[in-house]
């Protein structure tokens, strides 16, 4: 019986000697050296390649190492039967929220005119409205978003989430579906995205939706590059509709030199740190999800693959 990592080179050894501790009853074995393929129970994969779970004809589970499974269904050939298991956990929750958090509180002081002010000896003493007068929009309340909207409701925000399904979330005004799309924006001053990437959510954030924003918002896209029209994006911060992006997450990470949007001076960059998974803690949530499953106990976030996420 063994597993199958597929996991960022650089990083492979580290986290075949950690599963391996955790795990001596299986034996971890790295893709590049897969062995007999039948042996493969489960897969423990970030971005495999398209095709390669497939070859595994005794695959039990498939476990993504992170929030998202975009990167696992992207597989065209992937064995649509097989259960996956996503990656979440305290931590990440945590690292999120403290993402979200900072950069909701950097746009509602103006931090970054205030940096600018300092680099040119300008005392810029202006008073910003306190949180109570300023509307923040969470699109996905899932485990990440709700956990995020949460803490924005703790620190006095006006907060707006907007999900597939109606939620009903203390001090969250809250809108779902497409139809809700339009009236949830509305009000938005600062908009974070922490969808998870599907048919429905590819490019939502694109000329229409600016639109539909107060003009000058701001844009925190934490959710995937995908989500995010790029040309559309410039457009609207050109106009002066956006007023500003900050963006963890890209298209094609890591995010080319040529790009744009590197020297753009309405857009922060962070090299898609928002919440990574910490290998630690991570490998014993993954650990602790394998032998639920093996023992036929209740499993941790197991998606169903055809919904999407
Ligand atoms: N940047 C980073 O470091 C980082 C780290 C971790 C995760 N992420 C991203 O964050 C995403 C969300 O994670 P999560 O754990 O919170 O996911 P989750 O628990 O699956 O929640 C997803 C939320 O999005 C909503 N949603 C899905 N499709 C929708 C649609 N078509 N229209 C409106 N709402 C829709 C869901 O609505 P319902 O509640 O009605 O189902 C749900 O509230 C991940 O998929 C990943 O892409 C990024």
């Amino acid at each position: 019986m063994a597993l199958i990592l597929h996991v960022r080179t650089a990083r492979e050894q580290w986290w075949q000697a950690h599963l391996q501790s955790l795990l001596p009853e299986i034996e971890c074995r790295l893709w590049s050296q897969p062995g007999n393929l039948n042996d493969i129970r489960y897969a423990v994969v970030w971005a495999p390649p398209a095709g390669g779970l497939r070859q595994f004809k005794n695959l039990q589970f498939i476990v993504s190492i992170g929030a998202g499974i975009d990167h696992v269904l992207a597989d065209p050939q992937l064995p649509m039967d097989v259960p996956i298991i996503r990656t979440t956990g305290a931590q990440m929750t945590q690292r999120m929220r403290e993402y979200v958090c900072l950069h909701v509180l950097r746009l509602h002081r103006g931090l970054d005119s205030q940096i600018r002010a300092q680099s040119s000896r300008q005392w810029h003493n202006v008073i910003s409205p306190s949180a109570d007068q300023r509307t923040v929009g969470v699109m996905g309340l899932g485990k990440l978003g709700a956990a995020a909207a949460a803490t924005l409701v703790e620190l006095g925000f006006r907060v707006r989430g907007w999900a597939r399904s109606p939620h009903d979330q203390h001090g969250v005004y809250c809108f779902s579906g497409a139809d809700g799309l339009a009236d949830f924006l509305s009000q938005c001053e600062i908009l974070v995205c922490m969808l998870p990437l599907t048919a429905e959510t590819d490019s939502i954030l694109n000329r229409q939706l600016f639109e539909w924003l107060p003009t000058g918002a701001h844009l925190i896209n934490v959710g995937r590059g995908e989500h995010l029209h790029e040309d559309d994006l410039l457009a609207a911060l050109a106009t002066g509709q956006l007023g500003s992006a900050t963006l963890d997450v890209f298209r094609q990470e890591p995010l080319p030199a040529n790009h744009p949007f590197w020297v753009h001076p309405a857009i922060t960059i962070t090299p898609h740190i928002a919440s990574m998974i910490d290998p630690e803690t991570g490998g014993q949530e993954i650990a602790r999800n394998l032998q639920n499953f093996v023992a036929g106990q209740p499993v941790a976030d197991l998606v169903d693959a055809r919904r999407g996420y």
